[in-house]
């Protein structure tokens, strides 16, 4: 910048009133350039410096090598264009102090202060997964009937995800149930799986508890099995047990046909049919009359109902009488003690009644998906 003034002043040779007004400007501007820069202390004292310096600031030289040697018939003309340049430098560099103390107006404080006029950033509200809604309203049914909401681990012992629960180690069941095992070091005293069922709970629960015993135990459950749109490798349970002195077949039928008219609709019906488990005796499978068809098997439009593929019943989930030997597992007089239990498939149910044909897209976490269910 000074190079280029002694060079304006080699060639100004101060001779011309005239050329004083251009070479004056071009200074300013680069002054007012110059100032734009210095947006922190210590660029402001550089900037300052290089313009005020007593000894080689801009405005020093100006004074020494335009002014001192201008011709007397020109020095009136150069000394007023410099008392001027050199308020206007003045006041600029006091202002531009002010706004660097006071942190407005430099690009750096800028960055780091909070500008309120900024509109706020926009955090999306999420909401529950539709298994943890369904979840929660199977829970809310059940509570509400006096039952209490337990949990147990997922990784589980062979005793009380199939022994405890009247499963030996080859009963063919365990055939149905094959899951995954946990890769233990050499000489673990029992391996450790990954449990097939919340059964298991029902033991640890009447373990700990004398009867009555009223729970439900939500939770996720493992099998080997491959993926496809009714499949999945890990889903979800809620397992119920009642047990007390006085419990009939009746209490049990009359518990589930008054929970699936809750999560259902009054309207609909239910029926169980024989089955088999080996912790149930007797044991029965439970379905519910088609919410969609109204249990006709005809759809509104004219032709088959796609949910119950005609029959009018959907089945829903085994259940059963507590099977005496199992409480004998855990310590339970079974000739003083009766009750039932049943082992719901969430995801089932969830894509029974909200439509949804693949269960794989309670894990892909789409939000696609999520946002259907807020
Ligand atoms: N645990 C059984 C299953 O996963 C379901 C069940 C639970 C059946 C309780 C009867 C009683 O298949």
């Amino acid at each position: 910048m000074n190079s280029t003034i002694d060079k304006k002043l080699a060639e100004l040779g101060v001779s011309e009133a005239a050329g004083l007004a251009p070479l004056f400007a071009e200074v300013r501007a680069r002054f007012d350039a110059d100032a734009a820069v210095a947006t922190d202390e210590f660029a402001w004292k550089a900037f300052r410096d290089a313009w005020l310096g007593r000894k080689n600031g801009v405005l020093a030289r100006i004074t020494d090598n335009w002014l001192k040697p201008a011709a007397p018939e020109l020095k009136r003309a150069v000394g007023a264009a410099l008392n001027e340049l050199r308020a206007h430098v003045e006041a600029r560099i006091e202002g531009r102090r002010l706004a660097i103390e006071s942190g407005a107006g430099s690009a750096t404080a800028a960055r780091d202060a909070v500008d309120l006029s900024l509109p706020g950033v926009t955090r999306p509200i999420g909401s529950r997964h539709l298994l943890r809604q369904v979840f929660q309203e199977i829970e809310d049914i059940f509570v509400s009937i006096g039952f209490s909401v337990v949990e147990g681990p997922e990784i589980e012992t062979p005793y009380y995800n199939f022994e405890a629960l009247n499963i030996p180690e080859h009963h063919p069941v365990r055939d149905d149930m094959d899951t995954f095992y946990l890769e233990l070091p050499n000489g673990a005293a029992t391996p450790l799986l990954l449990r097939t069922h919340t059964s298991p709970v029902q033991i640890r629960t009447m373990e700990k508890h004398e009867p009555p015993v009223r729970v439900i135990v939500p939770g996720k459950v493992y099998r080997r099995d491959n993926p496809d749109a009714t499949h999945s490798f890990a889903f979800h349970q809620i397992e119920g047990l009642a047990v007390d002195t006085d419990i009939t077949f009746c209490d049990f039928t009359g518990t589930i046909d008054y929970f699936v008219k809750q999560f259902f609709g009054a309207s609909v019906k239910t029926r169980f049919r024989p089955s088999y488990f080996p912790f149930t005796e007797p044991s029965v499978e439970f379905d519910v009359s088609c919410p969609f068809c109204g249990g006709s098997g005809t759809a509104a439009s004219g032709g088959t109902c796609s949910k119950c593929k005609g029959a009018g019943w959907i089945e829903l989930f085994g259940a059963g009488m507590v099977d005496p030997a199992v409480y004998g597992f855990v310590n339970y007089d079974a000739t003083k003690v009766s009750g039932f239990a049943f082992g719901i498939g969430i995801d089932r149910l969830a894509m029974l009644k909200y439509g949804i044909d693949d269960i794989q897209v309670f894990f892909q976490n789409d939000v696609r998906f999520l946002r259907q269910f807020p």
